[in-house]
C-alpha cells in the first residue's frame, strides 16, 4: 500500500479532525502516503484534493469541524447538477470516482461518515473500490457500533445548556423547551436531558401527548416546582403528529431539515395554561468546537484501527466500537439504517424510575 486517500462526508462533527490526524500520522509511520479529499465525495468526482503530511495534521486534535471540508449533499451515485436554465438534475458519477481514484494512484480510500456517507461507501465497495468507513455523528444513530465520535461532545455541550437554562427557568418560574438535533433518534435528547436533569424528555421514538406533557408540568406546580425543563429532539412529534420541517433542500439525499417543534410546543402549552413556555433551539451549537477527551480518544482509536484494516487489506469494513473494543463490521450491515433508542434502554429505563416524564 502506497497511497490512500481520506475524506469527511456529511453534516460536521466534533472529532473527524483528531481522526484524520490518527491516519496521517498512523500511515506515515508506515511509509504510506495520504492524499485529502475535500468536501466529500465531491472532491473525488472533481479531483479536489491535496498531499497530507504529518506536519498538516500537527495541532488539529482540538480542531472542531473538518480541515477536509464536508458535504451533505454530494451522493456521486445521484449527483444533483444545475443546467443552464436553471434545472437539476441527478447524474451518477461513480464511475468517475472509479477514474479518478485510479488517475491519482489513490489504491485505498477512508470514508469518516454518518449513515448517508457510509451507503455510499458500500456502493463504491461494491463496485471493487477498497474502501474502510468510520463512524461518525452527533447524532449517534448508526448501527453497527455502540457509539459515534462526535456524540460525547454533542452530549456535553446540551447538557451545559440544559444546566444554564435550568437557572433561568426556575428565577422566572417558566417552562423552558429545549430543542437538539436529532431527526429519526432520540440519542442526544435523551443523553442531555438525562445528564442535565430534565422533566421532561420528548423523543422522536415515542410519540407524545401534549396532554400528557401539560399534565406533568401542573403535577410539578402541585409539588411546589415552579419551573420545568422539557428537553425535545427535533424529530419528535405528537402523536397522529408529523416532524417540524424548517426547510427543504431538493439539492441534498436528504431533503428535509428539521426545527421548531420546541417552539410549537412552548405556544400550545402556554395558550393551555397561566405558565411562561418559552423555546430554545440548539441547532448547530453542539456540533461545533473542541471534542471532548472521550471523542479525541475514540476518534484516534477509530483513526488508527481504519489503518490497521487498510494495512491487513481488510475492505468494505466500518470501524466500530463493541462491548469497549474497538473492531469492525462489513459495511453492508450499515447503510440505510438507524439506530434508534430501544424503548426498554436503561436510560429510559432510569429515567422514568426517577420521574422523567416521556409524555406517553
Ligand atoms: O446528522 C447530523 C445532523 O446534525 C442532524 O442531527 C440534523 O438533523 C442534520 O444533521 C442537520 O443538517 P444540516 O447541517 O444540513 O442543517
Amino acid at each position: 500500500m502506497r497511497r490512500i486517500g481520506i475524506l469527511t462526508g456529511g453534516g460536521d462533527c466534533p472529532g473527524l479532525n483528531a481522526v484524520i490526524r490518527a491516519v496521517v500520522k498512523n500511515a506515515s509511520q508506515n511509509k504510506v502516503e495520504v492524499v485529502g479529499v475535500h468536501d466529500g465525495f465531491l472532491g473525488l468526482v472533481e479531483k479536489n484534493t491535496r498531499l497530507l503530511g504529518a506536519d498538516d495534521v500537527s495541532n488539529i486534535l482540538t480542531l472542531g469541524g473538518t480541515i477536509l471540508g464536508s458535504s451533505n449533499k454530494d451522493n456521486p451515485f445521484h449527483l444533483m447538477e444545475e443546467d443552464a436554465a436553471g434545472k437539476v438534475h441527478s447524474h451518477d458519477r461513480s464511475k468517475d470516482i472509479q477514474k479518478n481514484l485510479k488517475g491519482m494512484g489513490i489504491e485505498a480510500l477512508v470514508v469518516l461518515g454518518g449513515d448517508g456517507s457510509m451507503t455510499v461507501a458500500h456502493k463504491l465497495a461494491v463496485m471493487g473500490v477498497r474502501i474502510i468507513g468510520v463512524p461518525k455523528t452527533i447524532d449517534n444513530d448508526l448501527v453497527g457500533t455502540d457509539q459515534t465520535f462526535g456524540y460525547d461532545t454533542a452530549v456535553s455541550i446540551a447538557t451545559e445548556a440544559v444546566d444554564r437554562l435550568h437557572t433561568v427557568a426556575a428565577s422566572h418560574h417558566r417552562v423552558i423547551v429545549i430543542e437538539v438535533m436529532g431527526r429519526y433518534a432520540g440519542w442526544l435528547a435523551l443523553g442531555s436531558g438525562l445528564a442535565g436533569g430534565g422533566d421532561i424528555i420528548l423523543i422522536p421514538e415515542t410519540p407524545y401527548e401534549e396532554k400528557k406533557v401539560a399534565d406533568a408540568i401542573w403535577a410539578r406546580r402541585k409539588k411546589g416546582k415552579k419551573s420545568s425543563i422539557i428537553v425535545i429532539a427535533e424529530g419528535a412529534h405528537p402523536k397522529g403528529g408529523q416532524m417540524v420541517v424548517d426547510r427543504v433542500n431538493p439539492l441534498s439525499a436528504e431533503r428535509i431539515r428539521l426545527g421548531g417543534i420546541s417552539r410549537e410546543l412552548a405556544h400550545h402549552l402556554e395558550a393551555k395554561s397561566s405558565i411562561e413556555c418559552r423555546s430554545v433551539i440548539l441547532g448547530h451549537v453542539v456540533r461545533g468546537g473542541t471534542p471532548t477527551a472521550f471523542d479525541r480518544n475514540l476518534a484516534t482509536l477509530f483513526g488508527v484501527h481504519a489503518m490497521e484494516l487498510v494495512l491487513k487489506g481488510r475492505f468494505g469494513r466500518m470501524v466500530a466500537l463493541k462491548n469497549t473494543r474497538i473492531s469492525s463490521v462489513p459495511l453492508a450491515q450499515v447503510g440505510g439504517k438507524c439506530r434508534k433508542v430501544p424503548l426498554n434502554h436503561e436510560w429510559i429505563k432510569a429515567a422514568r424510575s426517577i420521574g422523567v416524564e416521556f409524555g406517553v
